[in-house]
């Protein structure tokens, strides 16, 4: 899917994110499995990720985010009529996680629902509830995306443990004088899904139960896949937008591991400098990953009115999406 945003211009006017206090350094996890704290910085820049205590489940980090974005667009929660959540750990299956953010938040007109696209599922949720504003259907969005990745990791398992934490952002949609989304592009391969999956989690019989119900991922295979998808959906946009890349002022991939993050931006073209890179202290948060991104380089002053803001998201699915704007907050 790939369009350019035309109608009424929309835009993001509040975001907020939140991750557990609970801090795990790469010294902690060489007591835990196989791996050293040189090991995990040099193949994927992390040093560190926030891990939910065990009673918080997936609304209680997307709830703090939901109201900061809502307190930033100076939005009542009443007022929102559509609530998208994008996660692959819900706090349960049904009741949706959606459901019950709407409840505690205070949205009884909201339209909400959960959304399944792996770590692309906030690009997928954006552009879902732009669509849905721009034909008409809702006025105002809350889109959430978060997940507690340390739920389904094998703890056991060195090959994924290292590089996944939990964490949660939330964005405001509303109609707004400037033009805020320009355009967006979504793919997906179920081919390749393989390569990524979480056995045992729905409706498919395994089996062979070893392992069911953790994340299993060919880390090359995902490797290769990312750098692709990271350039191509990038490009796809900008050329559907018309618009160059030195243009962009701030860059937000998919904050996955931090050698993709540069191979990408090189072959892009995108000086490092205008990168948002927080995978070192976040590690790999999903569908929480750029959100959490935008809102530190919201709060460093990195990211100010009127820059060109490049997102991409890639992941389970295998699933990638972009999305360009300018930023109007
Ligand atoms: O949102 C999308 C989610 N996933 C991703 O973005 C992940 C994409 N893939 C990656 O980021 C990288 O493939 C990894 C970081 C997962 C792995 O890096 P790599 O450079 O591709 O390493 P590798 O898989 O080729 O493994 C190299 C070696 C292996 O040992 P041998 O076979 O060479 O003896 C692994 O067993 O490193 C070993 N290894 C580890 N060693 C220490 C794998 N995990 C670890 C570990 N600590 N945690």
């Amino acid at each position: 899917m790939l369009g350019k945003a035309q109608g009424d211009p929309i835009s993001i006017t509040g975001l907020g994110a939140y991750a557990p206090k609970r801090v795990l350094t790469n010294e902690e996890l060489s007591t835990l499995v196989d791996t050293t704290d040189e090991w995990i910085t040099e193949r994927t820049g992390i040093k560190e990720r926030r891990i939910a205590a065990p009673e918080e489940a997936l609304t209680d980090l997307a709830l703090p985010a939901a109201r900061a974005a809502l307190a930033q667009a100076g939005v009542e929660a009443r007022d929102v009529d559509l609530l998208v959540c994008a996660t692959v750990t819900p706090d349960m299956m049904f009741p949706t996680s959606s459901a019950l953010l709407a409840d505690v938040l205070g949205a009884p007109d909201a339209g909400a629902y959960d959304l399944l696209a792996g770590c692309t599922g906030f690009m997928y949720a954006l552009a879902q509830a732009y669509g849905m504003m721009a034909a008409g259907l809702a006025e105002r969005a809350l889109v959430v995306g978060g997940d507690v990745l340390s739920r389904i990791l094998d703890w056991t398992d060195r090959s994924t443990l290292v590089l996944f934490g939990d964490g949660a952002g939330a964005v405001v949609l509303e109609r707004t004088p400037q033009r805020g989304f320009l355009g967006f592009e979504l793919g997906a391969d179920g081919g390749g899904g393989i390569h990524l999956s979480l056995p045992g989690s729905g409706s498919r019989r395994i089996e062979d139960a070893t392992g069911n119900g953790y994340v299993h991922m060919n880390g090359r295979e995902v490797f290769r896949f990312a750098t692709r998808v990271l350039v191509s959906s990038a490009e796809a946009v900008l050329d559907c937008c018309g618009v160059s890349v030195d243009e962009v002022d701030v860059y937000v991939p998919h904050q996955a591991n931090v050698r993709i993050m540069d191979h990408a931006a090189q072959k892009l073209g995108i000086p490092r400098e205008r990168m948002v890179v927080n995978v070192d202290r976040y590690g790999n948060t999903s569908s929480g990953s750029i959100p959490l991104a935008l809102a530190e380089a919201q709060r460093d002053g990195r990211l100010k009115k009127g820059d060109l803001v490049l997102m991409t998201g890639m992941g389970a699915g295998l699933t990638w999406g972009s999305g360009l704007m300018k930023w109007t907050l």
